[in-house]
């Protein structure tokens, strides 16, 4: 597919619309929860700091990809978003990564403090749950199809998937990794988030078997794209576009894309897997447009 600026335009306004509804629904599920003022306006101020969205977009994306209606799960493409907010507070905590900005904007436990940024992290991990569970959001016919949902998140996001990732990720501080090693930590850290958010979305929008394995292809493809990608931003990135820090693996010793096989190598690499990503959709009709594009703005992004 060729991605003139047309095509382009059509993302930026696709992109904004999506964003804007998880936007509003991820706002309103804040003004709902009760209690502590300060874990709200911690919740508040990471979830609501201005993130790209990829992974409820990637679940919308996927749903309408097989026809299924968008609208229809939101509340799942916002619970995705609440896991990963709250693995960036976790990340950036003095314990993990030692990072003080986030977003572009000081790190939670700077803005606020250590002990409210972990409850914050730990408050948004449940909430998604809640908010996953919750029977307002579910079409009774469809309670089945929700449960398989919570559990392919559970793994995605516990310690079969994201956590394990981030385990690895502190133990390879001072252990070099080879290449394979290293694709699968970034699988586990990075893609199964991102794996998941894109089958749910096929799944609850009524994706066949076949259909369902093409999309597992396009996303473990893009979800390594999306982490080599990060890699080569914290290598050549701007921190002020980026809203982080850059360099930082390089000062922790980190095993990364660009150490293991090169920075130009790596940019070749994650463009490879894009294409190899848009392949898998061959397919599929001009409802999975979103997907391709997605795939091309994970390698074109600068933050
Ligand atoms: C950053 O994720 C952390 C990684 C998993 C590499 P994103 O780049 O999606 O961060 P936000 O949500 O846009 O801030
Ligand atoms: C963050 O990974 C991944 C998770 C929080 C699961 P990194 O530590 O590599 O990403 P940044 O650079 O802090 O965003
Ligand atoms: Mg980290
Ligand atoms: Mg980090």
């Amino acid at each position: 597919m060729n991605f003139g600026d047309k095509e382009l335009f059509e993302l930026a306004s696709y992109l904004e619309s999506k964003r804007e509804q998880i936007n509003t629904y991820l706002d309103q599920c804040l003004q709902d929860v009760p209690g502590s003022s300060r874990l709200v306006a911690a919740m508040r101020y990471s979830l609501m700091a201005g993130g790209k969205r990829l992974r409820p977009l990637l679940c919308l994306a996927g749903a309408e990809a097989v026809g299924g209606k968008p609208e229809n799960f939101i509340s799942t493409a916002c619970a995705l978003e609440m896991i990963h907010t709250y693995s960036l507070i976790h990340d950036d905590l003095p314990a993990m990564d030692n990072d003080d900005l986030r977003r572009g904007k000081p790190a939670c436990h700077i803005a606020f403090d250590e002990a409210t940024a972990t409850l914050a992290g730990d408050a948004l991990l449940t909430m998604a749950f809640q908010t996953l569970s919750s029977i307002e959001h579910i079409d009774k016919h469809y309670a089945l199809k929700w449960l398989s949902v919570l559990n392919r998140i559970s793994r995605a996001a516990g310690y079969q998937g994201m956590i394990e990732g981030q385990m690895r990720d502190i133990d390879a501080e001072s252990t070099p990794l080879n290449r394979d090693a290293l694709e699968k930590l970034h699988q586990l850290k990075t893609g199964a988030l991102i794996e998941a958010s894109v089958y749910c979305g096929g799944f609850l929008g009524g994706g066949s078997r076949e259909q369902l394995d093409r999309l597992q292809t396009y996303a473990g493809c893009i979800g390594l794209a999306f982490q080599v990608k990060d890699d080569v931003l914290n290598v050549e990135g701007d921190p002020a576009i980026l809203g982080k820090e850059v360099g930082t693996d390089e000062i922790r010793k980190k095993s990364t894309y660009p150490s293991i096989i090169g920075l130009e190598p790596s940019k070749s690499f994650a463009r490879q897997l894009v294409n190899r990503a848009i392949q898998a959709l061959e397919s599929f009709n001009h409802r999975s447009d979103p997907l391709r594009a997605i795939a091309e703005y994970i390698i074109e992004r600068q933050r």
